[in-house]
């Protein structure tokens, strides 16, 4: 938020200050001949000073070299000057501006303000003034007066039909304008517009082209603002928001390597010239300093995440320095740096006590104090009450969400992991093949960052899972004891929940920032209610990165349903049959509309359970459509997965110790799977977790598929569109199908060692998964 408002404030005195290049057009703008530039002229005595200059050849000259002062940082002396002028002539506007927006660039706002009405009254015509006002204005946090002088200049310079430069000026505001209200498509028409009248190669020019990338990505349209943002930095190499957004778009295109190296070389830039323009760099920084620190984390790079949190956490303040803290106690956290992390979190804190890092804070005390406590003997969403794991799933401040009697947890003195100890062999041989095994689930899509952490934990959880699931199939009886069970905390027979329990808690452990939870462990009131994971596919003008490529076909599912779920009449089904967009849709029903994609069951043929909701309502707040996909797990929804899982389950189970063929394997695999991604029980990790089961199930067999997950593909998405497993088998057939499964070249059991045994404890879990990683 803080940010977001430097960053305004920072945009706006930039073209503040490319705009006082243009100051000495004031000549030409008014004729220095008639020298009607004040009003107040005849009053002007201007003959009775020594100097023999016309008073608009004075001020032109005078305002020329102030401009150049103004130019060179020298604020106050242009100031001393301007002053002076203004007393000898002051019925003249031009000082004004020209003090104004030295007052505006020192923020000395009040002035500034006064100096611009001034000018304003003084010469009403004159589109700069109020253009400036506008700026400043909008500085001071006042947006009404910053938009209703805006267009007061664009009404006079309509009228003037002014110079193209003034033009793009204020469409620049204008488009900014439009940005900060979210209406992105209103500003890219309008940057648009203002890049066709600007002068390719000049400054304005490259603001324009900046700012339209930077809506562009807004909107994820990430392929175009990356050619505008090649094009700016083809300009002007040096041009620190544009490297800095270029970081962005390489994030997005889970590129690693280049969006850290745009990042760093913003930082590497403004510490090297640091007397240049200062306010605008300065914010640059610190926004590029958040932008690393949530890059690096969501990538699992957490030995970076905490060297360049470290090295700039002090020069934040306020929210940006709370985010900051999050992630340097999140980085030290997810490393088992227990006591760093503490600390980390408490500069958080000390800035804001009821921020919602509290939670994150006793979740760290929690994996502290049972760091060396056997898997088997607790489950870890036992160990947090419904209230504090709902709190914090909802990331709620805790004065408004904690119960007043919550006890918080004793510090532990449990030891921190050492990244310096060595991993055992058996841990070592383990951590080779989830290395491979755990890029088996990676998408290849646009908006997905590849996670160093996940791969391996992915890999270690379908390992792990899949050599329980492998004992059965070859006809072994395993009993759990229910300590470690989400579920049935009795001793009890291994069943489907004892499967996902074992990938949960990979995921759990893996990254302590998420807050990952079965969604029927949470409060029984808001389980009712139906606590649930939405997506949104569009928000307002925005597309979702990630999930936009499945927009038609759940736009086309919306189609199907509505007619079949909603009342019509035939003039409205045949409008929504043929509509092409949200729009025509939401006009064809009159209202906003939701439908139920159906799901059926195996158990009961024919009967048909609730998959997911497909929504469409206008929001005010994003001014636009939202589109969205959500899930909620109700308990009676939950009684019907429960049973659809529990077949699935068995069904594996059942197939006999004999070979299952590769169709077989696969078959049963993906209707497992199925069910568990219609179903999505957890607060969030549902998705990963079911392409998890498939690798796992196919492991358990004995295969393994070639390919990588082919680009594009999401294989939630395809479940979520398809409203039976065969359905779901076919969506997948062009990359998964029987002849593409290889088998193993291993026997699970005898030839790797046994992953329950081999990481016994979090300290294990959180050493495997932090393999490879240094701290300075
Ligand atoms: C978005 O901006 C465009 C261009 O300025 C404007 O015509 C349109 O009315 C705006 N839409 C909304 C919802 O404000
Ligand atoms: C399990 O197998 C039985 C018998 O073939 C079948 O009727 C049932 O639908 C299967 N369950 C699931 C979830 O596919
Ligand atoms: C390591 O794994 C092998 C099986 O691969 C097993 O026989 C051995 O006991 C394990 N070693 C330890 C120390 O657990």
């Amino acid at each position: 938020m803080c940010v977001r408002r430097y960053l305004i404030v920072f945009v706006l005195l930039t073209i503040l200050l490319q705009s006082l290049f243009n100051l000495s057009h004031c000549g030409e703008v008014c004729d220095p001949d008639k020298e009607l530039c004040g009003e107040e002229e005849e009053t002007d005595s201007w003959w009775e000073s020594p100097d023999r200059r016309s008073p608009a050849e004075m001020i032109e000259q005078e305002i020329s070299k102030c401009t150049l002062l103004i130019n060179m940082g020298r604020h106050l002396e242009a100031i001393g000057l301007l002053t002076s002028l203004i007393q000898v002539h002051p019925g003249f506007f031009q000082p004004y501006v020209a003090r104004g927006s030295a007052y505006a660039l020192e923020k000395y706002f009040d002035e500034a303000l006064a100096d611009m009405t001034r000018a304003i009254e003084l010469n009403p015509t004159y589109v700069d003034s109020w253009i400036r006002r506008g700026q400043i204005r909008a500085a001071m946090g006042n947006t009404e007066g910053s938009i209703a002088d805006l267009k007061q200049a664009r009404i006079i310079s309509e009228v003037e039909k002014s110079t193209g430069n003034t033009e793009t000026m204020l469409s620049l505001e204008y488009g900014q304008y439009e940005y900060s209200k979210k209406n992105f498509s209103g500003a890219v028409s309008i940057f648009k517009n203002a890049l066709a009248n600007s002068k390719e190669d000049s400054t304005l020019n490259k603001m324009v082209r900046y700012h339209l990338a930077k809506t562009y990505l807004e909107l994820g349209e990430i392929y175009k603002a990356k050619s505008l943002l090649d094009i700016v930095l083809k300009l002007d190499p040096n041009f620190l928001p544009a490297l800095s957004e270029m970081g962005q778009v390489m994030k997005e295109f889970n590129r690693f390597k280049e969006a850290d190296r745009y990042f760093i070389s913003v930082i590497d830039l403004a510490s090297e010239r640091p007397e240049d323009t200062l306010i605008n760099q300065k914010q640059v920084l610190l926004m590029t300093h958040l932008r690393i620190a949530r890059f690096r984390h969501w990538a699992g790079e957490l030995a970076l995440t905490v060297e360049s949190t470290k090295a700039a956490i002090d020069d934040h303040t306020g929210p940006a320095l709370i985010e900051m803290s999050y992630y340097l106690g999140g980085a030290y956290h997810g490393l088992g740096e227990f006591h760093q992390a503490l600390s980390g979190y408490e500069r958080g804190l000390s800035e804001s006590p009821t921020h919602f890092i509290y939670y994150l804070n006793e979740v760290c005390k929690q994996h502290q104090i049972y760091f060396d406590t056997p898997l088997t003997d607790y489950y870890w969403d036992a160990l947090f009450s419904p209230q504090f794991k709902e709190c914090y799933g909802m990331r709620r401040d805790t004065d408004e969400c904690l119960p007043k009697s919550y006890v918080p947890l004793p510090l532990s003195t449990v030891a921190s992991l050492n990244l310096k100890n060595t991993l055992t062999p058996n841990q070592t041989e383990l951590l080779t093949l989830a290395k491979r095994l755990g890029t088996k689930i990676l998408y290849n899509t646009p908006g997905f960052v590849t996670n160093r952490k996940q791969i391996i934990s992915s890999g270690l959880a379908m390992l792990q899972s899949a050599q329980v699931m492998h004992r059965i199939i070859k006809g072994e009886s395993i009993r759990v004891t229910g300590k470690s069970s989400s579920h049935n905390r009795v001793p009890h027979s291994f069943g489907w929940r004892d499967f996902f329990d074992i990938l949960v808690r990979w995921r759990q452990a893996v990254e302590p920032l998420d807050p990952v939870w079965w969604i029927d462990g949470l409060t029984p009131e808001s389980f009712k209610k139906g606590y649930g994971t939405t997506t949104p596919l569009i928000i307002g003008d925005k597309k979702n990165i990630r999930y936009f490529p499945y927009f038609n076909s759940v736009f086309n599912l919306l189609k199907y349903l509505v007619p079949l779920q909603v009342k019509l009449d035939d003039e409205q089904v045949y409008r929504i049959i043929t509509s092409k967009t949200l729009h025509e849709v939401h006009v064809a029903m009159g209202s906003d509309v939701s439908v139920l994609s159906p799901c059926f069951s195996s158990v009961s043929p024919g009967a048909v359970m609730d998959g997911s909701r497909i929504s469409l309502y206008y929001s005010k707040e994003e001014s636009g459509y939202m589109f969205e996909v959500s899930t909620s797990a109700v308990p009676p929804r939950w009684k019907l997965f429960n049973l659809e899982l529990q077949s699935a389950f068995q069904n594996i189970t059942y197939e006999g110790p004999g070979v299952v063929t590769r169709g077989d394997a696969l078959s049963l695999s993906l209707t497992f799977a199925y069910y568990w991604f219609q179903f999505m029980p957890l607060s969030r990790g549902s998705a990963a977790i079911g392409v998890q089961t498939i690798n796992s199930i196919l492991l358990a067999f004995g295969y393994e598929y070639r390919a990588a997950i082919p680009k594009g593909i999401q294989i939630d998405w395809e479940a979520m569109v398809s409203s039976r497993p065969e359905d779901f088998m076919h969506s997948l057939s062009s990359w998964l199908k029987p002849e593409y499964l290889e088998e193993l070249g291993y026997d699970l059991m005898t030839d790797i060692p046994n992953v329950e045994d081999s990481i016994a404890s979090l300290r294990d879990m959180f050493s495997m998964v932090n393999s490879g990683m240094v701290l300075n």
